[in-house]
């Protein structure tokens, strides 16, 4: 694009100050810059904040959803097994890895699967997503695909690490790396923040664009050639997690949901996780700050909390429906940062307080485009230990004690 161009694009969204050091780059930074303005749309940065700035309370009906819960599981496992082996077996089953996320919270600067959480020997975040994965090729005798979302922040690093320890394992034919969208950061007045003369600050996304960007890096083509009908999609912290587990993927075609959620039960009713519900009868989550004193202690039919299963980022997704509702918009999360940015002697400044907001969609948002979702109970101590903190609570020391736990050796 041409100067004026871009000056029009940027004074149309009040962001023209983007354009201050033009004069002082190479070609190289001018082509870069344009680049990233050309494919940003101002106006959804604009409107997300506006819509932040006067947000009202949703007055969606909140109601319970049923969960399908371990003693029914158990009860039913051979039927689910059965059904999800075939799947497995039919090639019908991938699985998606949202890695593209910058993991703040526990800041090791780099892919947070890199990260080495051994004590006697190295044991890598990414080798325990293999290992999961690869007991379920072992167990149907069936290759997976395995499809890893990177951000352009973490790519370079998770592709050369994955690679260098080839694969874990792993058929390397069957893991493909595809990259998410990034999303500009603004200061306060929603004036969009540049962290050098020729780059506006950004970060990934969020993960609820996980498939749009699969979508446009052509790896949806395969997944139809393949003929692939679920998709397993899972965070990269929780290092106990099974993925492509048979009878999660049995449990959801068994009784005919277009989603799948796997929950654990709250460890007590003020648990600040996000829970499973109804929202005007779309399946949903709810999250912690918007469950009312009233909704936390309603009682189903057994007495049981009625709002009591967390989701842990671990959904099976129908691919038709995928496809039906990838139009459609997400709605976008305003969340405060703390964003470098240059001032206006040019000087990088690493705020130490959140200066201003980062942009992002969120995959719970995509539940609610579903016509059915079930939330399928797991045991916490089993299935359930995110790294996400640099100590305390989901911390890499928590996660140890539950793999020990589990006879995992590290
Ligand atoms: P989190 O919400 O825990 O975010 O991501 P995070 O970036 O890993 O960590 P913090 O909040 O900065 O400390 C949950 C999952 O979604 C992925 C993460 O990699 C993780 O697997 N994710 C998150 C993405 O793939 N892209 C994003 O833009 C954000």
């Amino acid at each position: 694009m041409e100067k004026n161009t871009l000056l029009k694009k940027l004074t149309d969204a009040s962001q023209e100050h983007v354009l201050k050091y033009w004069d002082e780059l190479n070609d190289e930074e001018r082509k870069a810059l344009s680049a990233q303005i050309e494919t940003t749309d101002f106006q959804i940065i604009k409107h997300s904040f506006d819509s932040y700035k006067n947000a009202k309370p949703s007055e969606k009906k909140i109601t319970p959803i049923k969960a399908i819960q371990l003693n029914e599981i158990n009860e039913n496992k051979d039927e689910f097994k059965e059904a999800g082996v075939k799947a497995i077996k039919n090639n019908e089953v991938g699985a998606v890895l949202l890695a593209g996320g910058m993991g703040t919270r526990l800041g090791n600067n780099g892919p947070k699967g890199v990260c080495d959480i051994g004590i006697t020997k190295p044991v890598f975040i990414f080798e325990r997503i293999f290992t999961n994965l690869l007991d379920v090729v072992k167990e149907t005798g069936t290759s997976i695909h395995l499809f890893i979302m990177t951000s352009d922040k973490n790519n370079d690093e998770t592709v050369s690490f994955i690679t260098e320890h080839n694969f874990f394992g792993y058929e390397k034919d069957y893991v493909h790396f595809f990259k998410q969208e990034m999303a500009i950061a603004t200061d306060r007045d929603c004036k969009v923040f540049m962290d050098s003369k020729s780059h506006m600050a950004d970060s990934p996304n969020g993960n609820g664009g996980w498939f749009l960007s699969l979508e446009k890096s052509g790896l949806l083509d395969l997944i139809k050639k393949v003929g692939i009908k679920w998709l397993n999609v899972f965070a990269v912290d929780n290092v106990l997690q099974r993925i492509a587990d048979p009878i999660f993927v049995g449990a959801t075609i068994k009784r005919n949901a277009k989603c799948g959620a796997k929950v654990v039960k709250k460890s007590a009713p003020d648990e600040k996780v996000g829970v499973m519900c109804l929202k005007d009868n779309a399946p949903s989550v709810v999250e912690y700050y918007e469950l009312t004193d009233e909704l936390m202690n309603t009682k189903d039919e057994n007495g049981d909390p009625a709002y009591n299963f967390g989701v842990i980022l671990n959904y099976l997704f129908d691919v038709e429906s995928l496809i039906k509702i990838s139009s459609a918009a997400l709605p976008w999360h305003v969340v405060e940062k703390k964003i470098p940015y240059i001032d206006e002697n040019g000087e990088l400044i690493s705020p130490t307080e959140p200066n201003g907001y980062k942009y992002e969609t969120l995959i719970l948002d995509m539940i609610e485009m579903f016509d059915s979702c079930l939330p399928f109970e797991v045991v916490r101590n089993k299935e359930f230990a995110p790294i996400k903190n640099k100590s305390g609570v989901d911390s890499i020391e928590s996660a140890r004690e539950l793999l020990k736990e589990n006879g995992i050796e590290l």
